[in-house]
């Protein structure tokens, strides 16, 4: 299905996986905005997303069983043309090795197959890395958004004081 590095496996995720992805946010995400980064991951993702999303989603593991990375990603209900990419995380000792870019390019892949044209995603203002790793792989910020700092943010986009960083990739393109 993928090709991925490290030897790591990949597959569906589903609902006995909950948990464990939930476990491993904070110190994936290096305990980002602290407490209330640490409510706002758990809310972003609900159990639903592994019962009802799992078809277009990826958890990777180590041999050993231990999760590595996960990618939870949809094809939208309401615009044929745009699949999307909700979350994604990469166990930190396995950074900068390329699985992340292999997870999203096995999606791109799939949502290409089904007649998808772009991939949409969002991440946080002040998440750096994040921003490098979507502007390397081809994504571009929406226009219209505004501030004239680096990465452009779209204010309270997510509603009062959530704002986000919104990417488009055109899969049609280099
Ligand atoms: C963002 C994240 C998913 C990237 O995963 P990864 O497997 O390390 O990424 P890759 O190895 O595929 O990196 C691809 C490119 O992204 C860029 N990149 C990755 N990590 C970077 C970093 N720390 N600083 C700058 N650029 C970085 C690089 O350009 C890299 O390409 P290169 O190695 O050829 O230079 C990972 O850092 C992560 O899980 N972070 C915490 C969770 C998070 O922020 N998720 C995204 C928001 S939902």
């Amino acid at each position: 299905m993928i090709t991925i590095p490290e030897g790591l496996t990949v597959r569906r995720p589903n609902a006995e996986d909950h948990a464990r992805v939930l476990a491993v946010l904070d110190r994936w995400w290096g305990d980002f905005k602290g407490q209330a980064g640490s409510l706002e991951r758990a809310l972003l993702l609900p159990r639903l997303f592994f019962q009802h999303f799992t078809t277009t989603s990826y958890l990777a593991e180590r041999p050993d069983g231990d999760l590595a990375a996960f990618l939870i990603g949809f094809f939208s209900q309401s615009d044929p043309n745009v699949a999307y990419i909700h979350f994604v995380g990469v166990e930190p000792a396995m950074h900068g090795r390329g699985v992340a870019t292999a997870l999203y390019r096995g999606f791109f892949d799939e949502a290409r197959a089904c007649g998808r044209r772009h991939v949409h995603c969002i991440t946080s203002p002040g998440n750096t890395v994040s921003y490098a790793f979507h502007v390397r792989l081809g994504f571009q910020v929406l226009p219209g958004a505004v501030g004239a700092g680096n990465p452009p943010i779209q204010p309270d986009y997510d509603g009062p004081g959530l704002d986000r960083v919104v990417f488009t990739l055109d899969l049609a393109g280099p």
